[in-house]
């Protein structure tokens, strides 16, 4: 496994690359089960997979929240290693921004509900980092969780809008035997909190709609920021033990 830890190192290594496709697997690091099953499917998807671990400060609008994001970057090489990653890029914030925040992608529509209200200026960082990383990767598919849905749905049109060539492709959620979609969030929950969190996933399947979900959640002790319904699915965003968790699960 080749770690390139420069832009310039990555271009030079990415030009040596010629397979006969490529997968792309962005992360943020703090690697768990969900982003082991996007390797394992770019893997099996492609001949070369590369996977990319930056901690994106322009998608973080609460510093306290981007400084006690979980970094485990020995960990996540050990494990990127055992799933058989070919590549792994991990640029310095620096090289990613060369000219700080002076370039940004806004989005009117998709990014003005849910994540979009509640973390002022996440999309703009999302889409600006991602849309940089696939110029920089320039694979043939780019694999990412449906436990973040919007998101999702915002990179897909991203890719649509500015005519880049990689298929984005969205992959189920992967959950704790509790119920809890896994997310690097959980491991700054106490075990009694992570037990509790795979509330938010019964209480998002069973309510009769989101209003019922939201008092149940509160009920539990959750501090809910919303729980609405788009792209035929549920979504929640809840805070427990100070963390914020979210998840989301197919109408009907
Ligand atoms: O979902 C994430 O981990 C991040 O938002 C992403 C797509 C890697 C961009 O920083």
């Amino acid at each position: 496994m080749q770690v390139s830890r420069t832009v310039a190192g990555w271009l030079a290594r990415r030009l040596s690359l010629s397979p006969a496709s490529i997968g792309f697997v962005p992360t943020m690091g703090a690697l768990h089960c969900g982003h082991a099953s996007l390797v394992k499917r770019s893997r099996a998807e492609n001949e070369l997979t590369v996977v990319s671990i930056f901690v994106n400060p322009a998608q973080f609008n609460d510093p306290t929240d981007l400084e006690r994001y979980p970094r485990t970057v020995a960990q996540d090489l050990a494990l990127l290693e055992e799933l058989g990653v070919d590549e792994v890029l991990m640029p310095p914030a620096a090289e990613i921004y060369p000219f700080g925040r002076r370039f940004h992608i806004e989005e009117e529509s998709l990014t003005q509900v849910m994540e979009g209200v509640s973390r002022p200026g996440f999309f703009q960082g999302v889409m600006t980092v991602v849309l940089k990383l696939l110029n920089l990767v320039r694979a043939d598919r780019a694999y990412f969780g449906e436990k973040d849905y919007q998101q999702l749905e915002v990179i897909r049109d991203l890719a649509k809008e500015f005519f880049v060539p990689t298929e984005i492709v969205g992959c189920p959620t992967v959950r704790e035997s509790s119920g809890l979609a896994a997310s690097s969030r959980n491991l700054l929950l106490s075990p009694a909190g992570r037990e509790k969190a795979a509330e938010i996933f019964r209480v998002l399947r069973t309510a009769a709609d989101p209003l019922q979900a939201k008092t149940k959640l509160s009920e539990a002790g959750f501090t809910v920021d919303y729980v609405e319904e788009h792209f035929g699915r549920r979504f929640a965003a809840a805070h427990l033990e100070g963390i914020r968790l979210i998840d989301n699960v197919p109408l009907g």
